[in-house]
């Protein structure tokens, strides 16, 4: 093998294979392995982003031997809308490492993406070197911090949303699909996926419904007296007074983690250096208006 051929040898290449359930558990079994993240629950919230376009090598067993994800995960960045693809899912499983594997999944999933048409695409990592060579760079991300503003106590105090239950579900996926971007620096557009899985990744996270607004909240209070504000889904983003209000808690202070520019609220910026990278491919350079990070509620 050359220093950039590929062994795939007893290995069977596989695109688009979700609709094949048993393929679809052989790539939620390698995510376990590799990151000890279960993506299975998925299934339950209305099934993997249906733009999704799995790359798969698999053995003769079934078995996923490497695979790279993309999907279409169109952003706002700096008030402008990006028709924007990201990859996700990117392992190897330990035995099939070093084989060239990975750079043909990658070489497969950019020319996916061309073929699309996307103007940008983005992904998460602890590995920049791994694509800076396809023209990925790092961008920088910020959280925002500060002292919370006073509560606008709300008429009616916000309701916990269970997303594993039926009503609470379609309710959510019906605000996810009408939302507007949380942020006009960075957000996502829509990513309802993304967004349903991390109410599961992370047990602290919590969606609260404000039924006036129309509002999802998700948030978290760690420690207490802190607010983290994780994410907003609407179609009109209320003032965070509105929404502590609704929250029925009285935190002493605010951890944004998006760019607060609809929230009638300013919190000092706050490096995440250290922070897995956020890179994008995107023909020309991109700065931020502003400090900005995109919602862990859209991390892929
Ligand atoms: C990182 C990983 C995907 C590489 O898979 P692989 O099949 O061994 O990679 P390949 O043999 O195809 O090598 C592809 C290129 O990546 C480079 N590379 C491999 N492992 C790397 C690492 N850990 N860090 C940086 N670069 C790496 C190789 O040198 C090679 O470079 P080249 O194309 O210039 O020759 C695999 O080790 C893995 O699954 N790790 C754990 C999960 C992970 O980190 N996923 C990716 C993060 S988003």
């Amino acid at each position: 093998m050359t220093s950039k051929g590929i062994d795939h040898s007893g290995l069977t290449f596989r695109q688009d294979y979700f609709g094949d359930l048993e393929a679809w558990q052989a790539l939620v079994d390698l995510l376990k392995d590799t990151f000890d993240i279960d993506i299975g629950p998925l299934q339950e919230m209305g099934g993997p982003d249906p733009s999704s376009m799995p790359f798969g090598w698999f053995d003769r067993d079934g078995l996923l031997a490497a695979n790279l994800s993309a999907f279409a995960m169109p952003l706002v960045i700096n008030g402008r809308t990006l028709n924007a693809a990201a990859f996700q899912s990117g392992a190897v499983r330990p035995p099939w490492r070093g084989r060239g594997l990975y750079r043909d999944l990658t070489r497969k999933a950019l020319a996916w993406c061309e073929e699309m048409g996307f103007e940008a695409i983005a992904l998460y990592t602890d590995k920049p070197s791994l694509y800076e060579p396809y023209g990925f760079r790092s961008l920088a991300l910020h959280a925002y911090s500060g002292k919370a503003p006073a509560a606008s106590k709300a008429q009616t105090p916000a309701r916990r949303l269970d997303p594993l239950d039926a009503a609470d579900l379609t309710l959510l996926r019906a605000a996810l699909k009408a939302r507007e971007p949380a942020s006009d620096v960075l957000a996502v557009c829509q990513s309802a996926a993304m967004f349903l899985i991390n109410t599961q990744l992370d047990p602290g996270v919590r969606v609260s419904w404000m039924e006036q607004e129309q509002a999802a909240i998700a948030w978290k209070t760690e420690p207490p007296g802190r607010l983290i504000l994780l994410d907003i889904v609407t179609a009109d983003i209320p003032s965070l007074t509105s929404i502590i209000g609704a929250l029925d808690i009285e935190p002493d202070a605010v951890d944004m983690l998006f760019c607060p520019d609809k929230l009638g609220w300013n919190g000092e910026a706050r490096s995440l250096d250290g922070h897995t990278h956020f890179m994008i491919r995107t023909p020309g350079a991109i700065t931020f208006d502003r400090p900005a990070m995109l919602s862990p509620m859209a991390d892929f």
